[in-house]
């Protein structure tokens, strides 16, 4: 029997799962670490952490499926994306990495859309506006603010193809993932001579590109015996884990999209062409399905939202014992109408990506009276993201991609109330798939796909992915929620001005 690893390098834990030739996934396993915040929005993780992880969830998922480490024939990877691993010459971590959440670098951003020539002229050239989360920022903040880190770096990666250095000794990355770096000419699918040398970048410090499903190498002697793997097991390209959770979802054609209620929300589309939104509200990426491309709109703070307004504003609930604090606030949410009666939330807690790419932004609650009730809260909470993923998928619709199926996934996709709000919301069924395992298994199956077990991903994908349960938008509620829509997006730009002034109150 055949078996492929795949690996999730997360931004609270790596989690590892095994599947075998079929797609059934045998045995998973999670190790978390912790994250960083020596500054206000400042995020770092230390990559040795995640190399801890890796090779505990691979022993564990080994131990617990029971499966000879000599039968794992591939391992896809697939990671956080956008985090700069900075190394030296001797292949030694300089300084723990900056995160996707990481907002130190606006002046950075700034910088880099001078030096391209505007912000139409960057996105010709890498298809997307300079982001404080993306790395070439992070790069320039390096050489900005810690000359002697910088005068040390000899390579850049990304946090899961740190990891494969750690597994092959290759340094090596995959289109989808190189994509959110900001330097990847992401039409051609390489790097961008022309932003290189415009930042005056040295192109040696970056890894080599491939496809997902490619072979990048395969595992050191040291770490196949550590591990109880072979030397013979090769290790794919993988993919960011936007691109990985999305072909886990099965989005490896148009008119399938993806929206996702993870800490941070992703409406993703597969794109056969592409295409860029010029105002660059939406992200554009390569896929991981080879020589295609994805779009996409992320909500910094969807189930994070809610898991911000458990733990600080319910901590009375999360404090029972016996109880789970979300279902109370389901209940509570439950009683309230579509609409939350006249109540809005702007998830804006981390700031926002889509479709204000705003750092400075912050979450609000508005329209607040004497009637409304901890339920209406949670309700509004749940319905300002669902709004603010539908920012997103009203773009990819101006661009004229079909929406013919939505997939939602994501922790936050496990609740039956939250489900139907974005049913209402978008004005559109929903589905829910058989595999819940995201990005892991995006990676497990373009493993197998490397390893020769299918000919390509969609047809992995084909053999294994199915929908098991579709939603309908209700009427009344549709009705109500294309009511508060309009309402919700002036809201943003009627306060836009003031969060910077209210960031500079206390600062
Ligand atoms: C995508 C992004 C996040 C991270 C989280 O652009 O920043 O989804 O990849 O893991």
């Amino acid at each position: 029997m055949a078996y492929y690893l795949g690996i999730d390098i997360g931004t609270s834990g790596t989690k590892s799962l095994l599947i075998d030739q079929s797609g059934k996934v045998l045995a998973e396993s999670t190790a978390s670490y912790l994250l960083s915040t020596p500054k206000p929005l400042w995020t770092e993780q230390n990559p040795e952490d995640w190399w801890t992880a890796t090779k505990l969830t691979i022993k564990g998922v080994l131990k617990k499926a029971k499966v000879k480490g000599s039968e794992v024939r591939a391992i896809g990877l697939s990671g956080q994306m956008h985090g700069s691993v900075f190394l030296n010459a001797k292949g030694n971590v300089i300084r723990p990495a900056l995160l996707w959440n990481d907002q130190r670098t606006v002046a950075e951003c700034e910088e880099i859309t001078k030096r391209a020539g505007g912000q139409d002229k960057l996105i010709s050239m890498v298809a997307n506006p300079a982001l404080t989360g993306f790395t070439a920022p992070k790069l320039l903040w390096l050489r900005n603010h810690e000359p002697k880190h910088y005068d040390a770096l000899r390579y850049l990666l990304l946090p899961k193809d740190e990891i494969r250095r750690r597994l092959t000794g290759e340094l090596a990355t995959d289109a989808s993932d190189a994509s959110g770096m900001l330097l990847l000419d992401v039409v051609k699918r390489q790097w961008s001579q022309e932003l290189l040398t415009k930042l005056d970048i040295d192109p040696s410090i970056l890894a080599r590109v491939y496809e997902s499903e490619q072979v990048t190498g395969t595992l050191k002697a040291d770490v196949a015996k550590e591990l109880g793997l072979s030397t013979a097991c090769k290790v794919v390209a993988g993919a960011g884990d936007c691109a990985a959770g999305a072909v886990g979802n099965g989005i490896v054609k148009q008119g399938v999209l993806t929206a996702s209620l993870g800490t941070s929300g992703v409406v993703f589309c597969h794109s056969d062409t592409p295409q860029y939104d010029r105002l660059g509200r939406l992200h554009t990426f390569c896929h991981a399905v080879h020589g295609k491309w994805h779009m996409m709109g992320v909500t910094l703070s969807a189930a994070g939202s809610l898991q911000w307004f458990v733990q600080n504003i319910c901590k009375d609930l999360v404090a029972k014992k016996g109880i789970d604090p979300y279902e109370i606030l389901t209940q509570e949410a439950s009683a309230v109408g579509p609409g939350s009666e006249g109540l809005f939330f702007l998830p804006y807690l981390a700031g926002e990506r889509t479709p204000h790419a705003d750092p400075l932004a912050r979450a609000c609650f508005i329209g607040m009276t004497n009637k409304h009730t901890r339920g209406h809260l949670a309700r509004s909470v749940m319905e300002g993201v669902a709004y603010s993923l539908r920012e997103s998928l009203d773009i990819i619709g101006q661009l004229e991609i079909p929406i013919k199926e939505i997939r939602l996934s994501g922790g936050g996709a496990k609740s039956d109330l939250w489900k139907q709000i974005l049913a209402d919301s978008f004005g559109q069924k929903v589905c829910t798939i058989n595999a819940e395992q995201g990005p892991g298994y995006g990676v497990a199956l373009l493993a197998a796909v490397g390893d020769g077990a299918y000919k390509n991903i969609e047809e992995a994908c084909k053999a294994t992915i199915r929908v098991v349960e579709k939603l309908a938008p209700g009427k009344a509620a549709q009705k109500r929620y294309d009511a508060g829509f309009p309402v919700y997006r002036k809201l943003y730009e009627s306060l836009k001005d003031r969060f910077g002034e209210i960031g500079r109150l206390d600062a």
